[in-house]
């Protein structure tokens, strides 16, 4: 493939990269889209789905995510994205509903976003067309639900972080097609975009082997492996601190909100995103519901921020940091359990990649990787100023655990 290399699928005025041509011309059943991240993965497949809804009527396309907020931040923005940007099929579309989120056809095509519980959920309905976004985070159990019920054509894409159900059980068989791409396919990027990607080979080589070539990786050696995901911050859990990172052009400026309950921490993430100047942070802090007593632990490699801010009224602190500090707080957190939000799309992509370096013969160093780390950093500053504990005693879960015995009223009490 050329990296420049880009195709027009006429009818609706799209323009691609190579990937729009190899998804939208395959005709193999199932269409295997491995890649680096931004390799233009998920665009190119959405945007052969809506040639096919457009061209054919009455055709049924469903797009699967993990859950509801993954397909917001991604599959579902990029498809908004490829909507808003072509009015040639603007004019193919009767309507979009965001509640239900369907994209209507004139044609009676259908293209609808969905996640699934479990596989007896992914039973209901047939389609013509299954797009599996991010393929590693969805079981093979509704995944072979899904196909079942699939007519025409399945497309799914990832990053490859490790081998899984897409490795095992369809690369290699006929009606299967594999194609591998990287950033250097898309021609929609930005060189600062591009960079950043091929840093990763001076972070980790492995991390660089799947995020910057799409090769399939062996991402072990997680430094927080102590996360679980949680639906919401339960009622009566307690704020401890906000915790910030500052960015601008090349990183995100990150922000999360810390909780305690039942002696387990619960996480929320607030704020992800580059460009943005104090007095921006101090309205996003705002629109966030952040109160001006809370206090914000924030890096303290920029006192000039912290003092903005703190003029602009907010009750904010530099993180203690010193020899050591990267390990005692990893040390501190790995002593909890974590609790992180669904929304908090962000934070769960830097935990998953969050590992130990390794130096040139793969040897595990005793220092994480400095990247994937702009929410990962304001939780280990809330870490540093506000959790210190005892060293010996382990923080513990105050949650019964499930598997004790079910209390047994009647025997306990008409025994007395
Ligand atoms: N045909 C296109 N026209 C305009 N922009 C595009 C096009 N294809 C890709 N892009 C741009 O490239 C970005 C990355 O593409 P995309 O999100 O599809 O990558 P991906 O391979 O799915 O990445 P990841 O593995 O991280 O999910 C898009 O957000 C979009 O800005
Ligand atoms: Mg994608």
């Amino acid at each position: 493939m050329h990296n420049t290399e880009s195709s027009t699928a006429n009818y609706t005025g799209l323009e691609g990269s190579i990937l729009l041509k190899e998804n939208y011309m395959s005709d193999a059943h199932i269409v295997i889209n491995q890649g680096g991240t931004s390799s233009g993965k998920t665009y190119a497949i959405e945007q052969a789905l809506f040639c096919m809804a457009c061209e054919t009527e009455k055709q049924v396309v469903t797009v699967v995510g993990q859950d509801i907020p993954n397909l917001k931040a991604g599959a579902l923005r990029d498809a908004l994205n490829i909507y808003s940007s072509s009015p040639a099929l603007q004019a193919m579309v009767k309507s979009y509903k965001s509640t239900d989120r369907v994209f209507e056809f004139h044609n009676g095509s259908v293209i609808e976003f969905k996640s699934y519980e479990n596989s007896q959920d992914a039973k209901s309905g047939k389609r013509d067309y299954l797009f599996i976004n991010e393929a590693n985070g969805i079981d093979w159990s509704i995944y072979s639900e899904l196909a079942l019920r699939t007519r025409k054509k399945i497309f799914i894409d990832y990053n490859p972080n490790s081998a899984f159900w897409a490795h095992d059980k369809l690369i290699g068989r006929s009606g299967a097609q594999l194609i591998i791409s990287d950033h250097r396919h898309n021609p929609y990027l930005s060189k600062q975009t591009r960079d950043k990607i091929e840093d990763l080979r001076d972070v980790d080589v492995e991390l660089w082997r799947v995020y910057a070539r799409g090769l399939t990786g062996k991402i072990t050696g997680l430094v927080l492996s102590n996360w679980h995901i949680c639906e919401k911050i339960p009622e009566d859990a307690k704020p401890i601190a906000a915790g910030l990172d500052f960015g601008f052009s090349n990183d995100e400026t990150g922000c999360i909100l810390v909780y305690k309950q039942n002696g387990e921490l619960w996480i929320d993430e607030v704020l992800y995103e580059k460009g943005l100047t104090n007095p921006d942070i101090s309205l996003k802090l705002t629109a966030a519901n952040i109160s001006k007593s809370t206090e914000i632990v924030a890096d303290s490699a920029e006192p000039k921020s912290i003092e903005e801010l703190k003029r602009l009224g907010w009750y904010i602190t530099g993180a203690k940091k010193g020899a050591d500090s990267i390990k005692n707080s990893i040390d501190i957190l790995k002593r909890f359990n974590l609790n992180v939000t669904r929304r908090s799309i962000n934070l769960l992509t830097e935990l998953g990649r969050y590992k130990w370096k390794t130096d040139q013969g793969g040897k595990t160093l005793n220092e994480p990787v400095d990247s994937c780390n702009h929410l990962i950093d304001p939780l280990r500053y809330v870490a540093l100023n506000k959790l210190k504990i005892n060293k010996l005693s382990k923080a513990k879960s105050l949650l019964p655990k499930t598997n004790l015995q079910p209390y047994d009223f009647a025997t306990v009490h008409l025994l007395k």
